[in-house]
């Protein structure tokens, strides 16, 4: 018994946030961010009305109906994402509300695995459908970024590069000769956790990390708060990256953890049918392409449009390229994806 996709859904809000609109907010300008990125507009959510929650109950309205199921079918839940609408409960609970299910027969993961977290949640899921426990298991990652971003100069380097949307997967048993999950390779490394990463608010003193760039929430003035005006004043509620030491590392790990794959299933490069990377920086695709070998025809790109939606890059995209007749019957499809932990991993699926 195999996993395969058996329907597939994406949601873009419909605000178009270019380039040259960020140059209004911050100091930075429509050539820099395509000659360093490749990103030519995304997409921001609507402030009030949408969330993560919404936008991947969108998405996985759609991937439920092509499964040619219902929401009641569902018996369990996955949910990836960075930019969670609560801090707690998590997101999955919540879209089990937004998509009406009232059973309670039915579970609700929350995973927190940034731009890897799509191909954890599959990897997930895979085990629970092999083992026999699950048949309709929908996983979503999703993402409101731009509550979260630095508008300033100082948050520049992060900020152009992300994106909101979601992207969603109802994952069912196959015994079909040539179809479904292959393999699943996850790896992380911690060392660099800080590196890509954000800090605040969380429940650490920021002592250990030896240095004031992170705050000091719980000195006892604060009364242990979790949010202080010092975070405020000094802008420490964003996020942080070390954009070379990610992109260095990326452009390692994604070819690594793609070979990995294949050769544990005995296949070789010329193989793939389609590569869908996480969506980082088209750069870093461009490598990752020039190392494999493979030709445009076999690599899907979609950073232009939508920026970096983190978890939601490879559902926005595998959909996206399926929905343009890219993906067909019996493909052989990889995802692969390097971000914040560090974790990085891959997927090898016969569509
Ligand atoms: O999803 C996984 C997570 N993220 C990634 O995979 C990102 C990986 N890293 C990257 O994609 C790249 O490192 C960035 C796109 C983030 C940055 O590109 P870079 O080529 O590494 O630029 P840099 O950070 O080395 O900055 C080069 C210059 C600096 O100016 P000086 O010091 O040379 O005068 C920056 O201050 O570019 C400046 N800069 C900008 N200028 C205009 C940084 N951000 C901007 C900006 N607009 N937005």
């Amino acid at each position: 018994m195999r996993t395969k996709i058996a329907g597939i859904g994406k949601y873009l809000p419909s605000r178009v946030v270019t380039n040259e609109e960020l140059t209004h907010y911050m100091d930075t300008s429509n050539e820099w961010i395509i000659e360093r990125t490749g990103i030519e507009e995304r997409r921001y959510a609507e402030r009030h009305t949408e969330t993560p929650t919404t936008m991947a109950a969108n998405a996985a309205k759609i991937a439920i109906e092509r499964a040619g199921i219902t929401a009641e079918d569902l018996d369990f839940i996955i949910f990836a994402t960075l930019s969670p609408d609560y801090y707690f409960p998590g997101c999955g609970v919540l879209l089990q509300r937004e998509l009406g299910i009232t059973k309670t027969e039915i579970g609700a993961l929350d995973i927190r695995n940034q731009c890897t977290g799509f191909v954890y949640g599959l990897s997930i899921a895979d085990q629970f459908i092999k083992s026999g426990m699950y048949k309709n298991i929908l996983l979503v990652g999703a993402e409101k970024h731009s509550m979260g971003l630095d508008y300033s100069d100082e948050g520049r380097q992060v900020t152009v590069i992300f994106g909101d949307g979601a992207g969603a997967v109802v994952l069912q048993p196959t015994d079909k000769e040539g179809q479904g999950v292959i393999n699943t390779v996850l790896h992380s490394d911690g060392t660099h956790a800080e590196e890509l990463a954000m800090i605040n608010p969380g429940s650490h003193s920021g002592y250990h990390l030896g240095t004031e760039k992170f705050g000091y929430p719980n000195d006892d003035k604060d009364g242990g708060l979790f949010v202080t005006q010092k975070m405020v004043d000094d802008n420490m509620l964003v996020p942080n990256m070390t954009g070379q030491l990610v992109f260095k590392t990326a452009v390692v790990k994604f070819p690594e953890v793609i070979k990995e794959g294949l050769e544990k299933a005995g296949l070789k490069k010329e193989d793939i049918d389609m590569l869908v990377p996480h969506q980082a920086n088209l750069r870093i695709s461009q490598f990752v392409q020039k190392v494999m070998g493979l030709p445009d025809e076999k690599i899907v790109n979609n950073i232009q449009k939508y920026g970096n939606t983190t978890a939601a890059s490879i559902p926005i995209a595998l959909c996206e390229a399926w929905e343009n007749g890219r993906i067909k019957d019996g493909d052989l499809v990889c995802l692969a994806a390097f971000g914040s932990g560090f974790t990085w991993g891959s997927a090898l699926l016969h569509w």
